[in-house]
């Protein structure tokens, strides 16, 4: 076993961060495959609380080399700050390698992504407003700026000048916004080059090789499945693919080399942003996870939105991911709960979803199914291992498991690393 993916099972903030960190020490490799600074994964590590949002969670291990896959969207400002703030913390960021054929997030990227989402008002996303869905979109209309560039000015002021063409029009004609001139943005772009070149590598090639000499790869994702751009709630999306498959297309591996894929998932769900959203709560219980599970976004600071565990969503996701492996976290929030509901199904106009429907107006209105299991009543915090839970939090874990169909492998009880349950976790030997 060499390759390992990590997603999120639910619509992202399932505590990617701290499994990552758990069990990166096993691994050589850390990669992150996409996505940019709109993830926000929290580490607990040696005491320190490090809110990372481009730099890969196994970044506290001197051992490690982590890496920023291909299909990362790097903002090369919010890149050198985190580095910046990881140094000052004394965690050296030496061993980071960035590859060539990442893209670059530009200001304007930002300057779209607000506009267009005050432009749809009430139909607005709720994106992160950090220039994602921009960066994505010139990548695919081939207009990006890639990492690579940065090591050529000449090359980086003729693209440049190609989509400020563009980019201007756009920025002033349709949103009314300030324009770029391209000296205004290759001044402050390549003084960051300076900076970023040492860490430029063909990544691909290198993380292959790690794999041929069984060395262990850690692929990070970022988001959760229900944010993809094919396999989630579109248009309530992200525009990437954090799903298993990027990290194929986000690394340059074929997908022979992925041996487990982990899927994380909450005791319940959260989601930031808009969108549907079946088992949402409007309630004291809601307020009462929000409140508990302080749900507030590591990016944006948001309020999360919180509901019930879905069971469909996240069947859904083993299917979508091929998830060998469930790891359960924040099962310690609703320890103080009476009675806890999952949803086993949907149900609109007269018809049973057992699985997620296909049609997204259906999903819209879609009512949840709910089983009602009896609660614990209980601090779990300090539990080691399964059989110290109380017998109505195994039970829970059980029904979960059951309706996965995938072994519940961690069960995380508290934010800490040493509050983690490892199941059917057996890591490197
Ligand atoms: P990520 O984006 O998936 O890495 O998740 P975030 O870091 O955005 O959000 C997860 C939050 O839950 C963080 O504040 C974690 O410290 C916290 N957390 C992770 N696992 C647990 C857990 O088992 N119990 C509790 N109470 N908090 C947890
Ligand atoms: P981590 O990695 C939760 C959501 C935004 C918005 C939608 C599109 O910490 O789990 P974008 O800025 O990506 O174009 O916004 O996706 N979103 C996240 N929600 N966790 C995240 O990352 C997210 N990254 C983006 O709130 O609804
Ligand atoms: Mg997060």
């Amino acid at each position: 076993m060499a390759g390992i993916v990590l997603v999120g099972a639910q619509w992202g903030d399932e505590g990617k961060g701290k499994i990552t960190d758990l069990i990166a020490d096993d691994f050589d490799y850390v990669v992150r495959f996409q996505g940019g600074n709109n993830a926000g994964h929290t580490v607990i590590h040696a005491g320190r609380t490090l809110k990372l949002h481009l730099i890969p969670s196994g970044i506290m291990y001197p051992h490690i080399t982590p890496i920023i896959g291909n299909g990362v969207v790097i903002d090369p400002k919010v890149l050198l700050e985190e580095m910046d703030e990881l140094r000052e913390q004394g965690l050296s960021t030496h061993r980071l390698l960035i590859s060539c054929n990442a893209h670059l997030i530009m200001p304007y990227h930002r300057d779209l992504d607000g506009a267009s989402e005050r432009r749809l008002g009430k139909l607005e996303i709720g994106t992160t407003r950090r220039g994602i869905g921009p960066a994505y979109m010139d990548k695919a209309s081939r207009m990006g700026l890639r990492v690579q560039d940065l090591t050529d000015e000449h090359i980086f002021r003729k693209k440049l000048d190609a989509a400020l063409s563009e980019k201007n029009d756009i920025l002033s004609k349709v949103y009314g916004l300030p324009t770029y001139t391209v000296d205004q943005i290759a001044e402050e772009y390549l003084a960051y080059a300076e900076r970023i070149k040492p860490y430029i590598a063909e990544t691909s090639t290198l993380i292959n090789r790690a794999l041929a000499a069984s060395q262990w790869v850690l692929f990070e994702g970022a988001q959760g499945t229900l944010l993809d751009i094919d396999h989630g709630t579109y248009p309530f999306v992200t525009s990437s693919s954090p799903t298993a498959g990027g990290a194929c297309t986000g690394t340059g591996v074929g997908p022979k080399k992925i041996d487990r894929v982990l899927g994380i998932a909450k005791a319940y769900i959260t989601r930031v942003g808009s969108g549907p959203f079946p088992t949402e709560l409007h309630d004291e219980t809601g307020r009462h996870l929000i409140d508990v599970g302080n749900e507030y976004g590591t990016t944006t600071g948001r309020e999360r939105r919180a509901g019930w565990y879905d069971g469909v969503i996240v069947r859904y996701a083993v299917h979508v991911n091929g998830l060998t492996d469930l790891i359960i976290t924040k099962l310690d929030v609703l320890s103080q709960l009476e009675t806890i509901k999952v949803c086993v199904a949907y149900e609109h106009e007269g018809h049973r979803y057992n699985e997620l429907p296909c049609h997204q107006s259906t999903f819209h209105h879609a009512r949840p199914i709910y089983e009602e299991l009896p609660g614990w009543r209980s601090d779990i915090t300090q539990c080691k291992t399964f059989e110290e839970l109380p017998a109505a939090a195994r039970d829970y874990v059980s029904f979960i498991e059951d309706l996965a169909e995938v072994p519940v492998a961690m069960i995380a009880v508290g934010p800490s690393r040493e509050q983690t349950i490892m199941r059917r976790w057996k890591g490197r030997v």
